[in-house]
């Protein structure tokens, strides 16, 4: 991985939540290339392990640890194992999370549907509430664990990952949007409420980006774009997807000491412009 710009974070330690996945994993690489030594946080510590090697073999310090990041108990495990491993946490990445698949509503629009077929109505709001849990409920609670060991260190940040849903909702994910909203809520919350205990908080707002988790709503399995695909491209002014390469110097900008410590409450959209455009 090449990085954008380089920052220098020696001496620092970072948690990244949903560390193994395709935005959290990037991001564990590009911290540890900054310097600092990097926790990537998993549901299943193995997952990690490839990130971890990746950032070994590039000469940085990383360690897997376990913890579902709805779960106290296994984040302030998680928090002992790092704080007895490296001593400090000064870097919390709030990157677990994503739309629930079975909380989607297959139709942009209601339309009198006949039959069985899944609609708003018989949508199961189990399904919403554990995508709501997942995504404010899995950024609140690291936080509250994590953040409390932050207190007093220097170049405290907390960054979290909002979406364009949160800017208005997208069509069949109210679930996610709803959240993502949140989510953008609690970081300007946050930023005030930290903002004399020297921990600045901030957010990414990405917009449209290859991964496996989207996948399915905008590609065909014979790897054709759906329609939905085609709307994204055409409300993206710069008219691509991104590439979650993309995030990074927003990333490290937001946690750089010297580029940004009087930045906090900040929801920094990548997204090819997608935010600013409405279509006409
Ligand atoms: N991919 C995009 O286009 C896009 C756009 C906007 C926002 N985002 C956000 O970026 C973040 C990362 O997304 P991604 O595309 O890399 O997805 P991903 O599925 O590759 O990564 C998500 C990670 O979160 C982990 N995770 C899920 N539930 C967890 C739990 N309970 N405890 C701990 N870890 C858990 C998963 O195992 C996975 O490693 C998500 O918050 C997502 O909503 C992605």
């Amino acid at each position: 991985m090449e990085l954008p710009f380089q920052i220098d974070l020696s001496g620092e330690v970072a948690v990244v939540t949903g560390g193994s996945g395709i935005i959290g994993g990037m991001f564990c690489r590009a911290l540890a290339l900054c310097g600092a030594k990097v926790a990537v946080l998993g549901r299943k510590a193995e997952n990690g392990e490839p990130v971890k090697a990746d950032i070994e073999a590039a000469g940085g310090e990383a360690i897997t640890v376990s913890a579902d990041v709805m779960s106290k108990e296994s984040l302030e495990k998680a928090k002992q194992e790092i704080l007895d491993k490296w001593g400090k946490i000064n870097i919390l990445v709030n990157c677990a999370g994503g739309a629930v698949k079975s909380a989607q509503i297959p139709q942009d629009q209601f339309s009198d549907i006949e039959g069985d077929m899944l609609n708003f109505f018989t949508t199961d709001m189990e399904n919403v509430r554990s995508e709501l849990d997942l995504n404010l409920y899995g950024t609140m609670l690291p936080t509250q664990i994590f953040g409390a060991s932050m207190v007093g260190q220097e170049n405290a940040n907390i960054i979290n990952i909002s979406s364009m849903g949160a800017y208005g909702p997208l069509t069949r994910i109210p679930g996610y949007s709803s959240a993502k909203a949140a989510i953008s809520n609690f970081t300007e919350w946050a930023a005030n409420y930290f903002a004399k205990s020297g921990i600045r908080v901030n957010a990414l707002a990405p917009g449209f980006f290859q991964t496996t988790q989207n996948h399915a709503l905008h590609f065909n399995p014979d790897g054709t774009p759906t329609p939905r695909s085609k709307k994204i491209i055409d409300s993206t002014p710069m008219g691509k997807y991104g590439d979650p390469e993309d995030l990074i110097g927003a990333l490290l900008f937001l946690v750089s000491p010297k580029g940004s410590s009087f930045v906090t409450g900040v929801i920094l959209p990548v997204d090819g412009g997608f935010h600013c455009y409405l279509g006409v």
